[in-house]
């Protein structure tokens, strides 16, 4: 069969922050993918890139003290550093602030012109007369003219949930200088989006996107697209408007075509027959690929701005923009107070990434749903997927054929297991290439049970005692091995590494998806080393504690834009779901072999609550019996070394002894809702 060209994107991370699970969540899944490709033979070409511009790099920048290009050069280090460290095989790594990308802006910039479709208007915004600059709503605060709670941002307030223009906040304030901000008028250049509705209508529905994900974009191409502002006032970090002066590309229209960037800037180290060529991908009438993996958040980016962007500048449109959810921890979103906010730095201080990479493939599909990991949960499968049941088929088998019949296995299978779990190289294939990776791993580990019941049923290691079942031996284990060999190489996009070792130890080249064809036999094994060790607990905990120490990030004092809150804030809803109740200290005591913790019991009126408490350092237990304290009372139950704790005693201050309970006034009942 014809081999296809393909040619993969992940979303581009922000240049000034960390990568976190949430990044890694994605890149894995790319990865997963572009992987299983190359597995299949077919040319798959990965890029990615650090997206650069915009006013918080800008602005961040400045508060280090250092220039724009150093931050985004300091950071796209560290985020290349994380991803080899997930084995994340970008083919290349690039950044939007380069002359490729400038050129390509530009050239889709003028294009777009020539075909008529930017437009100019004239638009009134709020100015910072300090800073000489206009002001986005977040970087606007003031009182919310509606519930008049203070400190609200320019255009929602958190309290009462009211939206409204930045102009009518009360006393609305600059959050960069502090300034009152003024209105001032200037020229915005306009890409007229408006005018693809019918185009956008039909694209969305050709295959391209998961229904899930075309039906939400519905609700966008039903009401009407409006134009889309294309431009932003100096200062700012970016490129500047081709013919203009002191305007520059709003950010989100460079960092798509940094995807053409980072692969033209491929294509130019290239070379040889194979080498790619810029146009074959990108031309209109392509039969090559292109796949975008993104999050759910930035949809509309890529699959009614881009699409129209690119068919208007004599540019093919993706093949397919595969999206998917957000990471919650034990069903909440990722908190830094909870240590669940996970930079991948930190993650591979204390884990293997093949692990993580195994527990997200168990949870990928390809809908936006949200995906819950839980930590006991994760720990759990690893265990007893990988190391129960995959690597143990190889480690019962090994022994036998490596000391028993000096390596040899028998020269062909006898049991239709082995062709049967051959077999399944198809299906398994279409799975992966629909994005199905956890029906996938659902599959792959059903045949492992099956691999192991078979060993378990034939029993090499009672047959081994009778001498005359000697050759039974060698074929029941060389079945088992020969299991194994399918089971890694339906597993290998997932776990390269694992599949690396399990190569050593096969004795066999790298094996690639048409070795699922023909089975193993009269075939020498290496010696059988453990290849893979369980994941302990311990170092679940020690990480969980270790993010929950780094709360404090390199976050800048304002951040950019977002189709989606960020983490600093929740919602009313969010708040009114905590249930904080007034509870009775009845009982505290030391925990034996815990550092931090005292252990509670508390009466909250109908029932009484065991709570472990990370306040030792600061109370001595004694001193606690009768206070009135802050329970949050809803917070999952949590199960610790010591027991399980039922919920979380509110407490403030820095740590050490210097941590104090927030305590209610005696007259409040236990049992009481706090308001
Ligand atoms: O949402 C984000 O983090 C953006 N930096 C993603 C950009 S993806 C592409 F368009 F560049
Ligand atoms: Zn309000």
């Amino acid at each position: 069969m014809e081999k296809r060209k393909i040619l993969v994107t992940s979303a581009l991370p922000n240049a000034n922050g960390s990568i976190h699970l949430g990044h890694m969540l994605e890149h894995v899944q790319t990865d997963i993918w572009a992987r299983f490709q190359r597995l299949r033979g077919n040319q798959c070409i990965y890029v990615c890139a650090d997206d650069t511009h915009g006013t918080a790099i800008m602005l961040k920048a400045e508060e280090l003290g250092v220039t724009p290009e150093t931050l985004i050069a300091d950071i796209k280090r560290e985020h290349e550093q994380d991803f080899q460290g997930f084995l994340v095989s970008h083919d290349n790594y690039h950044s939007t602030h380069s002359d490729e990308n400038q050129h390509y802006s530009s050239l889709i910039y003028n294009r777009l012109k020539a075909a008529g479709q930017i437009k100019t208007r004239s638009v009134n915004q709020l100015y910072d007369p300090e800073k000489n600059m206009f002001l986005a709503d977040r970087f606007i605060v003031g009182t919310c003219p509606k519930c008049k709670t203070p400190d609200q941002y320019g255009d929602n307030c958190e309290a009462c949930g009211a939206t409204y223009d930045a102009t009518d906040l009360i006393d609305p304030a600059s959050k960069i200088s502090g300034a009152t901000p003024v209105l001032k008028e200037s020229t915005h250049f306009f890409f007229a989006l408006s005018n693809f509705t019918d185009f956008l209508s039909e694209w969305t529905r050709s295959g391209t996107l998961h229904p899930q994900v075309a039906n939400k974009l519905a609700e966008w191409l039903d009401a009407g697209l409006q134009d889309w502002d294309i431009s932003r006032d100096a200062p700012y970090f970016g490129f500047e408007i081709p013919g203009e002066s002191g305007k520059y590309f709003y950010v989100w229209l460079d960092a798509p075509i940094g995807y053409m960037a980072s692969f033209q800037h491929y294509c130019d180290q290239q070379s040889g027959d194979d080498a790619p060529v810029f146009d074959d991908y990108w031309k209109t009438d392509s039969t090559y690929e292109v796949h975008h993996f993104i999050g759910k958040d930035i949809i509309n980016f890529h699959a009614l701005f881009w699409p129209a962007m690119l068919s208007k500048a004599d540019f093919r449109t993706p093949t397919r923009v595969h999206a998917h959810g957000f990471i919650t921890v034990d069903g909440q979103k990722m908190s830094k107070s909870r240590g669940t906010f996970i930079n991948a730095k930190t993650y591979l201080e204390f884990l293997d990434p093949e692990y993580l990479r195994y527990y997200f493939a168990t949870k990928l599909g390809n809908g936006i749903d949200d995906l819950d990991i839980n930590l006991e949960d994760f720990v759990t499968k690893v265990n007893s997927d990988l190391v129960g049941k995959v690597v143990n088929i190889a480690s019962r088998c090994a022994g036998f054929i490596n000391k028993q019949f000096d390596g040899e296995l028998a020269s062909e299978p006898t049991t239709g297991l082995v062709e049967e779990i051959l077999n399944e190289r198809d299906n398994i294939a279409q799975l992966y290439e629909q994005d199905e990776f956890s029906k996938a791993m659902r599959q792959i580990m059903a045949m492992a049970d099956k691999a192991n019941q078979y060993i378990a049923e034939h029993q090499p290691w009672a047959m081994i005692k009778d001498p005359n079942k000697r050759t039974e031996v060698q074929q029941v284990c060389s079945d088992g091995i020969n299991m194994f060999r399918a089971l890694m190489i339906y597993l290998k996009p997932v776990l390269p590494s694992l599949a690396s070792r399990a190569e050593h130890f096969l004795n066999v080249s790298p094996l690639v998806w048409d070795d699922l064809a023909t089975p193993l036999g009269s075939h020498k094994l290496n010696k059988f080393k453990p290849i893979l060790a369980r994941l302990e607990s311990k170092d679940v905990a020690k990480l969980v504690e270790a993010s929950t120490q780094s709360t404090p990030e390199q976050k800048p004092k304002v951040s950019e834009p977002k189709t989606e809150p960020t983490e600093q804030y929740i919602s009313i809803d969010d708040f009114s779901k905590i249930d904080l109740r007034v509870a009775k200290v009845i009982n505290a005591e030391h925990v034996e072999g815990a550092d931090k913790l005292l252990q509670l019991t508390l009466d909250i009126g109908d029932e009484k609550r065991n709570v472990f408490s990370g306040i030792k350092s600061a109370y001595q237990p004694e001193s606690l019996i009768g206070k009135h304290v802050v329970l949050v009372a809803n917070l999952a139950p949590r199960k610790m070394k010591f027991g399980v704790s039922e919920g979380m005693v509110l407490a403030a201050g820095p740590g050490g002894s210097d941590i104090f309970l927030v305590e209610a006034d005696n007259g409040a009942q236990p049992g009481m809702a706090v308001t």
